[in-house]
């Protein structure tokens, strides 16, 4: 959880937009800003830009502590945020701090806020504003002194509205709001980030120099990048790894960037014309399973792909299809 945060990220860009986003996030940080949302497409860059406000802030020498809000079992949330006294309850077998007290002095970065689960939203509004808490059993209110960035891919505006994102802990969380923009409306990036992870992925497997064909850039340019710098990322690993002599050839991309989106069955150009038919007298629950398996059917059932046109986590549409399962 606790990271080595000294050291300053690596955030390449060419877009005045980005450029401006940075130089938004140095004033912000130095200004001591206690609570900033950072949101943006999956992969645009989100924790990049958490990791350089806690490095031009005041705390840059204490620790940052990444909580990813989505992956812990609710089971486990208190104990996570909050920790507990020893015998707080059955295998509780010593005290354990929880991610506020370790990121005490420091920052505490709460990744995926959108998949907070409501209980826990309730209790974090306590702690943001009274800065205490208790640790799970315990009766001493710990007070801690952090500055707090929380990053979605969810608008968390229309989770509010929609019932699933408290109001209060809204407004609290998102003092000020920073907007990662997609890697498609900053097409300048591309050949920059590709250069950079080029070089990097050729040092890492200690091959040979080499550099992309015009045709491969090409692609690459056409490209939409849903997945955006991961995606990118995860690309030019690949070509590397493939790729042998001194050229990186179209043939090297992954195939749906060679093709330029058409092979692959999720290509969400095409997807965007489907249309998915409904019988008139459905409830509501019934659109909903209707869009859930339409969507499935549409990417062969790949469930990743699903969610992320859904803009569900996996997480969220599994549990969806276990309702599903254990209604039918
Ligand atoms: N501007 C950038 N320059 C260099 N590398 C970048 C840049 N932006 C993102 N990356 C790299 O791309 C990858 C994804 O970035 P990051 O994890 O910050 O995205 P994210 O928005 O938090 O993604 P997710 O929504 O999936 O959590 C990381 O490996 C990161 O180092
Ligand atoms: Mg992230």
């Amino acid at each position: 959880m606790a990271q080595n945060t000294t050291e300053k990220p690596v955030c390449l860009t060419r877009n005045k937009d980005m450029k401006d986003l940075v130089t938004k996030i140095r004033q912000v940080a130095q200004t001591g800003c206690p609570a900033v949302l950072i949101t943006g497409e999956n992969g645009t860059g989100k924790e990049v830009m958490a990791r350089l406000f806690h490095y031009y802030g005041p705390r840059r020498d204490k620790p940052m502590v990444t909580i990813n809000c989505g992956a812990i079992p609710a089971d486990l949330a208190e104990s996570t945020f909050f920790g507990h006294e020893k015998g707080a309850f059955t295998g509780a077998h010593e005290r354990r701090t929880g991610c506020f007290e370790q990121a005490d002095g420091g920052t505490l970065f709460l990744d995926e806020i959108g998949e907070m689960p409501k209980s826990m939203q309730a209790k974090l509004l306590r702690v943001v504003e009274l800065g205490t808490f208790r640790r799970l059993g315990g009766k001493e209110e710990i007070k801690v002194d952090i500055s707090l960035i929380s990053a979605t891919n969810k608008i968390l505006s229309e989770q509010v509205k929609s019932g699933d994102f408290r109001e209060d802990l809204f407004y609290r969380l998102n003092v000020i709001e920073l907007n990662v923009p997609p890697l498609r409306e900053r097409k300048e990036d591309i050949r920059l980030l590709t250069r950079y992870y080029k070089d990097h992925f050729l040092n890492l497997y200690g091959k040979e120099p080499r550099e992309f064909s015009d045709d491969s850039i090409e692609s690459l340019m056409k490209h939409s990048w849903p997945g955006n710098v991961r995606e990118l990322k995860n690309a030019v690993e690949r070509c590397v790894i493939l790729s042998e002599g001194d050229i990186i050839d179209r043939e090297n991309l992954p195939m749906q960037i060679y093709k330029n989106g058409s092979i692959h069955s999720v290509n969400y150009h095409s997807l965007a014309d489907k249309i998915i038919q409904i019988k008139f007298g459905s409830s509501l629950k019934q659109v909903e399973q209707e869009v859930i398996n339409q969507t499935l059917d549409s990417v062969d059932n790949n469930k990743t792909e699903a969610a992320k046109i859904l803009g569900f986590t996996r997480k969220t549409l599994r549990s969806h299809l276990d309702k599903q399962n254990n209604e039918a």
